[in-house]
């Protein structure tokens, strides 16, 4: 595991009446990824965006855009969200779709494929696809809203995750998402993600983002370094 945090800001509670502007304020404030939570009003008891948002804020920053399929039919939108500028398409473990069959279709996009799951799924659900995936999307929420509490329970779920990737020698990075702030991404981290999706912890403040993201990476490090420590004495 590489210790530099990936800080990847969800827009879901931006302003979306300025939803361009908020994608620049956070590539201005320096994170490494723009995330974008698409809920379909099925998978989740919420509706946000489709491809013709992803598109319309396309043109806002050269950064990566992580497509976050929280829907029942991945398979019928995975090549709408690439041609919208998606540069990676993550949806769940537990849609409706098969699995193997989505990540086909991401890729014959040529798109990168990502894959979730939620808190109260099994680690051993994603098991046949960490081959092929580039980024394997741990929720530390129930999907559905921005603002939620972290559910440190998961963390034991991502740290096996962690050790059966190590296990396989794979380069495939763990998201965490929901609830990463400065009082859990240290944990976050510590217990192997690499990835840290941050929502309001970002867009509940005002103004230029580069303290709170420069903040969230040293909270991010801070918590590595003290485990390190507490190894060697
Ligand atoms: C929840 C989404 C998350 C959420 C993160 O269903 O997948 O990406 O927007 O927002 P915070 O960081 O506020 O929990
Ligand atoms: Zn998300």
């Amino acid at each position: 595991m590489s210790h530099e945090p990936h800080i990847s800001a969800s827009i879901l509670t931006a302003d979306f009446a300025r939803l361009g502007d908020e994608v620049r304020r956070a590539a201005d404030g320096g994170v490494d990824s723009i995330h974008l939570d698409v809920m379909d009003g099925h998978f989740v008891d919420n509706l946000t965006i489709g491809p013709v948002v992803v598109s319309a804020i396309r043109p806002a920053s050269d950064l990566p855009f992580h497509s976050h399929l929280m829907i029942t039919n991945p398979l019928a939108y995975a090549d709408r969200f690439a041609d919208a500028g998606s540069d990676l398409i993550i949806f769940h473990v537990e849609a409706d779709d098969d699995a193997g069959a989505v990540i086909d279709a991401i890729e014959r996009a040529g798109k990168r494929p990502g894959i979730a799951l939620n808190p109260e799924t099994a680690a051993e659900a994603v098991h046949p696809y960490l081959e092929r995936i580039d980024l394997l999307l741990v929720m530390t929420v129930h999907p559905g809203w921005g603002g939620q509490p972290f559910i440190g329970e998961v963390l034991p779920k991502l740290s096996a995750l962690r050790d059966e990737i190590a296990r396989r020698n794979l380069p495939v990075p763990i998201g965490v998402d929901g609830g990463v702030n400065l009082d859990t991404i240290g944990r976050a981290h510590a217990a192997g993600g690499e990835v840290l999706v941050a929502g309001s912890a970002l867009y509940s403040t005002g103004g230029d983002l580069t303290r709170t993201v420069a903040e969230l990476r040293s909270a991010a490090l801070a918590r590595v370094d003290m485990d390190t420590h507490a190894e060697r004495t």
